[in-house]
C-alpha cells in the first residue's frame, strides 16, 4: 500500500493524537488514528460518508470519549482536561444548530453566556465577529430572515467568540450552493490566515479540500490511509491521464488490440485509460498508435488527478457516498482540472 510518511516530530502541534480509537461494540468507528496538525494549518479530512470524520472530530471535541489512545488540543488531554479543552476550540457542525427566532447578534450572545464572558467583553467581541462574518447589517435581524450562507456564517462566527484556537468545521457547506460554499471557503481561508486560527475541516467535496487544505487525510472505515499535502496525496498517481473512448471497446478483439499496443492501460467503461506524464504532449503520439493498430478512437479526452482518484487508487471505490455512475466518471475525465 502506498502510503504518505507522517511528520514523526510532535513538537509545536496544537491538535496531536496517538492510537485514537473509538468502538461501538466490536465495531471501530475511528480506528488507531495518529495525527499531528500545526497551528495555523488548515486540515482537511476526507472521507466517504460512515468513515469516521464525525467520530473523531467528536473525540477531539470532548463529545464523545476515546475507547482507546490519547488526543490533546493545545496540549490539553481530552478525557483529563476536558474544560480547557472546550475553551480552546469552536465548532460548526453538520447540522445547523441557531435559534430561528432570535436575531443573530442574540445568537452570539447566547453562546458567549454560555463561554460564561462578561457583558463587555461579550459585546466588544461579538461585534467584533459580526464584522468578521460580514453580518454587522443583519445582526438585529431575525435568523428566520437569513439565507443559507449567512447562517453558516453565523454558525462560524459563533464557533469564534471565545476566541478560539482551534476551529472544527465538520461538512460546513453540505446542501448549501456552490456559490454559496465558494464563499465559505474563501471566507474561511482568509480568516485562517488573519487570525491565526487552526482549522480542522471534513468535507466530501473533493475540491473543497484540494482547494483549502494545506494537508488532508483521507480516512476509510477509521483509519488514515494517505496523509499529506494535496499535491503529495496526487502524486502518488504519477502524473495525468489519457482517455480514449473506443469503438466496439468490449469486444474481444479490440481488449487484446489494446494489450498488444498498450500493456499499461485500464479499460474501463468503453474507455481506455492510459496513464502518462503530460497529456497534452503526449495526446498525438498516443492516437497515432492507436489509429496504427487498428483502435478505433471515438473520443479523446485529458485528466490530470484529483483527489477523488487517490482515493479511487487506494480503495477501489469512490469517495463520494452514491455511488458514481459512468455518466459522472466520463464528466471528470471530461474537465481538465482548474487552478
Ligand atoms: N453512537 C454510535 N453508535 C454506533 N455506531 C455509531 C455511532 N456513531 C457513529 N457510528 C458509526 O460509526 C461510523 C462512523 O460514523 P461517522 O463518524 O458519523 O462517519 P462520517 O462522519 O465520516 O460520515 C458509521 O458507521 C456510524 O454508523
Ligand atoms: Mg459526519
Amino acid at each position: 500500500m502506498v502510503r504518505v510518511v507522517f511528520l514523526s516530530e510532535n513538537d509545536g502541534a496544537i491538535i496531536q493524537t496517538s492510537g485514537l480509537t473509538k468502538k461501538y461494540g466490536d465495531f471501530a468507528a475511528v480506528d488507531g488514528v495518529d495525527l499531528s496538525i500545526k497551528p495555523g494549518e488548515i486540515f482537511g479530512l476526507l472521507g466517504p460518508n460512515g468513515a469516521g470524520k464525525t467520530t473523531l472530530i467528536s473525540m477531539l471535541c470532548t463529545t464523545v470519549m476515546p475507547s482507546s489512545g490519547s488526543a490533546s488540543i493545545n496540549s490539553f488531554d481530552v478525557v483529563a482536561r476536558p474544560g480547557d479543552v472546550r475553551r480552546n476550540i469552536g465548532i460548526v457542525f453538520q447540522e445547523q444548530s441557531l435559534d430561528d427566532r432570535l436575531t443573530g447578534r442574540e445568537n452570539l450572545e447566547l453562546h458567549a453566556t454560555l463561554y460564561g464572558l462578561d457583558a463587555a467583553t461579550a459585546s466588544q467581541r461579538i461585534a467584533s465577529v459580526l464584522d468578521l462574518v460580514e453580518l454587522k447589517d443583519k445582526a438585529d435581524a431575525l435568523v428566520r430572515t437569513y439565507s443559507g450562507g449567512m447562517r453558516r456564517r453565523l454558525e462560524i462566527g459563533r464557533g469564534l467568540v471565545h476566541y478560539p484556537k482551534v476551529l472544527f468545521l465538520d461538512e460546513p457547506t453540505i446542501g448549501l450552493d456552490p456559490q454559496t460554499r465558494e464563499h465559505i471557503w474563501a471566507y474561511v481561508k482568509d480568516l485562517a490566515k488573519r487570525e491565526q486560527i487552526t482549522i480542522l475541516m471534513t468535507t466530501h467535496y473533493m475540491e473543497e479540500a484540494e482547494m483549502l487544505c494545506t494537508r488532508i487525510a483521507i480516512i476509510d472505515h477509521g483509519k488514515i490511509i494517505a496523509l499529506g499535502t494535496p499535491d503529495e496525496l496526487k502524486s502518488m498517481l504519477g502524473g495525468e491521464t489519457v482517455v480514449l473512448k473506443l469503438r466496439d471497446a468490449d469486444t474481444p478483439a479490440v481488449r487484446e488490440k489494446v494489450q498488444a499496443t498498450f500493456p499499461d492501460a485500464k479499460l474501463f467503461d468503453g474507455s481506455m485509460v492510459l496513464s502518462v506524464k503530460a497529456a497534452e504532449k503526449e495526446i498525438s503520439g498516443v492516437l497515432e498508435q492507436a489509429r496504427s493498430a487498428g483502435i478505433d478512437v471515438l473520443e479523446t479526452s485529458m485528466h490530470r488527478p484529483t483527489l477523488n482518484d487517490v482515493f479511487l487508487k487506494l480503495t477501489g471505490r469512490e469517495i463520494r457516498d452514491e455511488k458514481a455512475g459512468t455518466a459522472d466518471a466520463m464528466r471528470a475525465f471530461g474537465r481538465m482540472h482548474r487552478h
